[in-house]
């Protein structure tokens, strides 16, 4: 199949080795940043915080993140261009969607007189929401939306990256704590551009058959 979109998703690989010379430039960071910004999430309840990791003190902190565990992506920490760590809020409550409620006013969805309607949707984010206030699968799951629209961004403008689910997330708790002020990092999305000795990059791709997972009724 022939289209500019397969391209991209064909094209794209998960990369093993940055080459640590080359940044991603200015410009195409904010558009990278801007298409995260723009992720769509349930109720539009944007549950998430996106950490960007840029400055050589933040690199630092990151790869010392990765002592106990998961070390095949610590040399990402500081090769790659940046790192963005996707954390979700793990008790996302009607307070937290009265700023997405008030954003839709402010942004001309809403009239300000139907606010206390708006808030007839959080009924979902409740069905999702345990009796300890836990909705933290839930909140997880649209960070994983975000993840796969940036990445495909990311395709588009001839950038490379490496989703991790391998990152330790108590250590990144613990040393990205002002940063996250409660929200929880358990996956993290590393920038840049491939080295030459990226040997995934040679890789074919490799899927299941369209048969396998698709069943059109
Ligand atoms: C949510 C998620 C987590 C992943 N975690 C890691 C990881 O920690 N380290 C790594 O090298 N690759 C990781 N991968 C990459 C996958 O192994 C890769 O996407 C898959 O094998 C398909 O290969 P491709 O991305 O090169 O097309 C992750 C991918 C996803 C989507």
């Amino acid at each position: 199949m022939s289209h500019p979109i397969i391209d991209d998703l064909k094209s794209r690989h998960t990369v093993k080795q940055y080459d640590a010379n080359r940044k991603v430039p200015r410009e195409t960071m904010d558009v990278i940043l801007e298409a995260l910004r723009l992720s769509p999430s349930s109720i539009n309840s944007q549950p998430w915080k996106f950490i960007v990791i840029e400055s050589d003190e933040a690199k630092q902190r990151f790869h010392d993140t990765f002592a106990n565990k998961f070390q095949f992506n610590q040399k990402h920490a500081k090769t790659a261009s940046h790192t963005i760590l996707f954390a979700y809020n793990p008790k996302y409550n009607r307070s937290d969607y009265s700023r997405v409620v008030d954003k839709q006013i402010a942004d001309g969805r809403a009239k300000p007189e139907d606010r206390e309607k708006l808030f007839g949707s959080f009924a979902f984010s409740e069905l999702n929401t345990d009796p300890q206030g836990v909705n933290a699968p839930w909140t997880k799951a649209q960070l994983y939306l975000a993840m796969g629209n940036v990445m495909h961004t990311i395709a588009r403008l001839g950038v490379d990256c490496t989703p991790m689910e391998g990152v330790d997330k108590d250590m990144i708790g613990e040393l990205f704590a002002k940063e996250l002020n409660g929200y929880i990092c358990e996956v993290a999305l590393a920038i840049g551009y491939s080295d030459a000795d990226d040997y995934n990059a040679a890789l074919p791709k490799s899927r299941l058959n369209k048969e396998d997972v698709i069943t059109v009724i």
